[in-house]
Order: structure tokens, then C-alpha cells, then sequence
């Protein structure tokens, strides 16, 4: 199995709704990423992702097919020098190690590309798995806040982790 990072192409439509249809990946995610997601849903994602250059918003790629999406998301005024990471995976591929795998290659182009120094995750109380795959990249957890979040009715938790630049080891 080949997975890497790549610029989300218009020709990714049908396997990112395809995937993205998914009620198990929207409940993790903000109200951006609907369900039932459709295909107006992905032509604007497309598009969205493509504005920056480079691109904030990348396709996860496995054998040549669009599975799932990282982002990084510079913050503007004081938070300048802070990025919000975001990513999903296609569930077929889940607890295989694609997000642990794509997160370190995002946070890598992150750092290189983007005139920040810390990128940090806010993950809902319930999604185990998200906050597994940013320990095991060293990332810290700074704060955990008591339902701040109001998904699908109800409230839960938020955690925020964090990895400054200057203890992350890139590109190993
Ligand atoms: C969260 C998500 C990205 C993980 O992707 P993945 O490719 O399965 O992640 P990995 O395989 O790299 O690592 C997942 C880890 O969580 C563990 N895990 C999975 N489900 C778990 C659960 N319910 N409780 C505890 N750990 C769990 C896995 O065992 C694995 O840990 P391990 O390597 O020690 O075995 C994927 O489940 C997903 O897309 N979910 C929906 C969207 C989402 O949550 N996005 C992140 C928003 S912050």
C-alpha cells in the first residue's frame, strides 16, 4: 500500500464524496464537513482547498486514489504564528497507520512551508483514536475544556494538543 500527501485535483470528486459520506467521520469533524456530504459539498472543498498556494488542504493519496484529506490552517492577527491541523481518513483504512503516517508528513510540509511555530488539534472528548495519533507524534496536551463543543445536539469535550517547532524532529 502507497499513501503520501498530494494537491487535491477536481478529478478527486467522486472518491472524496464517496468516502466523505460518512456520518462515523463527520460526527468527529466542525459543521464544515456535513452529512449527508454532497457533491456540491465536495466541488466547494475542492475549490477551498486550492486557494493558498501552496495549498493548506492536501489529498491523501493510497494506491493512486483520494482517501481521505490533511489540513493546516495558519490563525491571522496575534495567533499568526499558530496553525490548527485537520485531517480524516477514508474508514476502509482505518488502524492501519495512515493518519499517523499523513499527519507527520503534514506537519513536516507545515513547518516548511508556513511561517509558524506551533500547530496544535482541537479534538472532541470522544474521538480516542485522533487524540492516539497526535501523542504518538509528540504532541502535547494543553488544555482539555469542558463542553465547549455542540455537535449533533449534544455537548462534549474539546482537547487541545500542541507541538512547537522547536521540539519536533522533521523528516525521520
Ligand atoms: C481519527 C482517524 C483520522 C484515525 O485514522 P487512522 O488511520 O485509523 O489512525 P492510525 O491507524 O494512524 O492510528 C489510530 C490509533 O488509534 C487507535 N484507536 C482506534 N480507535 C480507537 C478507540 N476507539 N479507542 C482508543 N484507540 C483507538 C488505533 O489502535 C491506533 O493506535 P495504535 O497505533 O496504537 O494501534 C480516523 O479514525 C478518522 O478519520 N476518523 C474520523 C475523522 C476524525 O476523527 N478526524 C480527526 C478530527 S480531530
Amino acid at each position: 500500500m502507497n499513501a503520501h500527501l498530494r494537491p487535491i485535483e477536481k478529478s478527486d470528486l467522486e472518491a472524496l464524496v464517496y468516502h466523505a459520506n460518512n456520518p462515523l467521520i463527520a460526527k468527529n469533524m466542525t459543521n464544515r464537513f456535513p452529512h449527508p456530504y454532497t457533491k456540491k459539498n465536495g466541488e466547494d472543498f475542492i475549490a477551498f482547498a486550492n486557494k493558498m498556494d501552496p495549498p493548506n488542504i492536501l489529498a491523501i493519496d493510497i494506491d493512486g486514489e483520494f482517501c481521505g484529506a490533511v489540513g493546516v490552517h495558519p490563525q491571522d492577527d496575534v495567533k499568526c504564528k499558530n496553525a490548527e491541523i485537520g485531517f480524516w481518513v477514508a474508514e476502509q483504512y482505518w488502524n492501519k497507520g495512515i493518519a499517523t503516517a499523513m499527519v507527520k508528513q503534514l506537519i513536516d510540509y507545515a513547518f516548511d512551508n508556513f511561517d509558524i511555530s506551533r500547530v496544535f488539534a482541537a479534538i472532541y472528548g470522544y474521538n480516542e483514536a485522533s487524540k492516539k495519533v497526535v501523542r504518538k507524534l509528540g504532541f502535547t496536551e494543553e488544555a482539555h475544556l469542558k463542553n465547549t463543543i455542540f455537535k449533533n445536539s449534544v455537548y462534549t469535550d474539546e482537547y487541545i494538543f500542541g507541538l512547537r517547532r522547536d521540539s519536533h524532529t522533521s523528516h525521520d
